[in-house]
């Protein structure tokens, strides 16, 4: 860990670090000019999620022949990874699994407390010490909002202060999921001038999805851009990211006329209704969001160069049999994951130029 640090946090007690603003947080985290911690969407600006675009491109690139698998595998060989998830995942657990796995880092794994020492009574703060005894970065996923960036605050403060990666925090944050569909909106647009004056319809649960909340502050980076948030009333977006949005400069709309819309916009982000969180049982089923969901019928009024997205997992809010059109681009959405989750560990790792040295010299000129 010699050479990585986590200067910005160290430095505060507990109580001054929480009530920074998130803005301040962002700005101590990124106090290297690059990510140590991954805890907030706010720490990558322009210029980050290019560069990372770019080193997710060429880890794609490179992955793809066998000679390219074992440079990449060697990257980070003597580096090993913790993956603790104690709440559900799928795609976010095994894209950062298959990420680790493609750069050489080993992996171990906690997803469920009832077989951690967590039962006995053991705090998390001495649970993610313990993961830093033995791993070089603790990749955490919680339903407790802010938990990872607690851990990372307590861990500046140990003879282990290794980097703690937010894979989905309570409500608040899903930094690597804005960071993924950022990487796949480059990718979608880029015959198109990019993401620049581009129209997104946010549309689901968005009053409770911490997806759409990360890429809405993600997206506040590009020129000209219009967000659409559409939802029935009682899943509609925040107050909190409609301020962040209007500071920011970053014209936005909510609205509930879905089909009104779609001919209109050049990226449709689908969201599944996220009853975990509801006050009683049930609660969500009494909501009305049959207007709200994507039909076959919809591809036929959507834009020819339009995408849809999903962070996923989907329910019924998207017909499956909308999965064939080149514009559903959700399952690639999710592949990208791995090689943007690839491309900030090996970024955070200090391993991002050599490969880009190696692209450079295999693919400058085909
Ligand atoms: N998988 C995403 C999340 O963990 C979205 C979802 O679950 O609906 O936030
Ligand atoms: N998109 C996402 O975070 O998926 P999982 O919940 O399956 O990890």
């Amino acid at each position: 860990m010699s050479q990585l640090h986590d200067r910005g946090i160290s430095g505060l007690e507990w109580p001054a670090f929480v009530d920074l603003s998130i803005q301040e947080k962002a700005a101590l985290l990124m106090a290297e000019g690059r990510e140590f911690h991954v805890l907030l969407a706010q720490q990558f600006n322009r210029n980050r999620l290019e560069v990372l675009g770019n080193l997710a491109t060429a880890i794609r690139r490179i992955a793809k022949s066998e000679a390219g698998m074992k440079f990449l595998g060697s990257m980070l060989a003597h580096r090993r990874a913790m993956l603790y998830f104690t709440q559900p995942s799928t795609r976010t657990f095994l894209s950062f699994c298959a990420a680790c796995q493609i750069l050489g880092i080993q992996i171990g794994e906690v997803r469920d407390t009832a077989t951690s020492s967590e039962c006995k009574g053991e705090t998390q703060e001495d649970s993610v010490r313990t993961f830093s005894s033995y791993f070089d970065v603790i990749i955490m996923r919680s339903k407790i909002g802010g938990l990872a960036e607690r851990m990372a605050w307590v861990l500046s403060q140990s003879e282990r202060p290794v980097p703690i990666i937010n894979a989905g925090s309570g409500k608040d944050q899903h930094p690597t999921q804005a960071l993924l569909d950022i990487y796949t909106l480059q990718r979608s647009f880029e015959k198109r001038d990019g993401i620049d004056s581009k129209k997104i319809m946010f549309v689901g649960d968005l009053a409770r999805g911490r997806t759409v909340r990360s890429l809405s502050y993600l997206l506040t980076n590009y020129s000209n851009v219009k967000l659409y948030f559409v939802a029935p009333e009682p899943l509609q977006i925040g107050e909190d990211v409609l301020a962040m949005l209007k500071e920011a400069g970053t014209e936005c709309e909510v609205r509930y006329d879905f089909d009104a819309l779609i001919p209109e916009v050049d990226a449709i982000y689908m969201t599944r209704i996220q009853d975990e969180w509801d006050s009683e049982q049930g609660a969500s089923t009494k909501i009305d969001t049959s207007k709200y969901k994507f039909a076959v019928r919809h591809l036929d009024i959507m834009k020819p160069d339009a995408v849809i997205m999903h962070p996923l997992p989907r329910r019924d809010e998207i017909s499956t049999d909308v999965d064939h059109d080149p514009r559903a681009v959700y399952w690639r959405q999710m592949r990208n994951g791995m090689w943007v989750r690839a491309a900030l560990i090996s970024s955070i790792f200090r391993r991002d130029s050599e490969i880009l040295r190696y692209h450079e010299e295999h693919f400058s000129l085909s």
